[in-house]
């Protein structure tokens, strides 16, 4: 029984309580790792005992992220995902910093040009893809024969309720989610023989940049009445937040989910099953 006036829902100290080597010795690459829920997923999983390389785009935002982190455990690493070598320099530099990868927590998107289709350019396309669907693929790909050289391990994808739904204005990331989706499965399938286990994480809205930017995509200048729209088709009634899709995260790279593969889990506050 929870004890009194403790909710086991909400209280994260509580649910940590006990649980802190659920990645002791694993290493993990987080990519997208200086935006919101890569941030907060590299500082779960080094919480947990892993060494950490982050990833993301710009020089600057991983130093920053990475000193923000305050652990030696944890490497930054500046790759534009888009880039056709993104994941062999990924992992190279997890072989080089730590000895080898365990994780891999494909993380790293875009959420693009908001607008309608009939307005939309190829090239509003492409961005998209070449980071949500190629980004994630090279990553796989460097990825996979060093995680089974290591007798196994987890790739996670953070996909979306994108994967699954479609929404007005948001096209090419919606087409970019689902397709991923797509490839997670493909990849868990073929990937099951040598012990590694693929998912994605369906995030509904988070607080964060991302949202802040669709929002004001969408109607400039009214940002709010967007996101209380959104909000009001959530049944939870509230956008979620970075550590809540972390805790997922962890979820997903431990052994917690052994018995899981090719799935996509729901972190939406209620949005996609109504
Ligand atoms: N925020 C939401 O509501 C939401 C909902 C569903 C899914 N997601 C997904 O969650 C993931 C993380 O996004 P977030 O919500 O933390 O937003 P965010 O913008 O804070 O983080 C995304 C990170 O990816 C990095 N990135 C973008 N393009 C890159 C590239 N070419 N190479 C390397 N890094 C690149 C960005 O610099 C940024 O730090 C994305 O895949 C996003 O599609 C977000």
């Amino acid at each position: 029984m929870p004890a009194e006036g403790v909710s086991y829902v909400t209280d994260r100290a509580l649910l940590r309580e006990g649980h802190m080597n659920e990645l002791k010795d694993k290493v993990a690459i987080v990519t997208g790792g200086a935006g919101g829920i890569g941030l907060a997923s590299a500082r779960r999983f080094l919480e947990e005992g892993a060494s950490v390389l982050l990833v993301d785009l710009d020089p600057e935002r991983v130093e920053a992220a990475v000193s923000e982190l305050k652990s030696e455990r944890v490497r930054g690493l500046a790759v534009d995902a888009a880039a056709p070598d993104s994941g062999e320099r990924c992992v190279a530099e997890a072989v080089a910093a730590f000895g080898g990868v365990d994780v891999l927590f494909a993380n790293a998107g875009i959420e693009g040009r908001v607008g309608p289709i009939v307005q939309s350019r190829d090239e509003d396309f492409e961005r998209v893809f070449a980071v949500n669907v190629l980004g994630v693929v090279r990553g796989v790909r460097a990825a996979a024969p060093q995680i089974a050289a290591r007798g196994g391990g987890s790739i996670v994808v953070t996909a979306s309720i994108a994967s699954l739904i479609g929404s007005p204005g948001l096209a090419p990331y919606v087409a970019s989610k689902h397709a991923i989706f797509g490839f997670v499965k493909a990849a868990a399938v073929e990937l099951a023989p040598m012990g590694i286990r693929v998912n994605a994480i369906a995030p509904g809205p988070i607080d964060n940049r991302m949202m802040r930017s669709i929002e004001e995509q969408a109607a400039p200048g009214h940002a709010e009445q967007v996101k209380a729209g959104f909000t009001a088709q959530v049944p939870l009634g509230r956008y979620g937040t970075n550590e809540e899709i972390a805790d997922m995260a962890l979820f997903l790279a431990s052994a917690r989910s052994r018995y899981s593969t090719g799935a996509i889990f729901l972190a939406d506050g209620g949005f996609v099953v109504q």
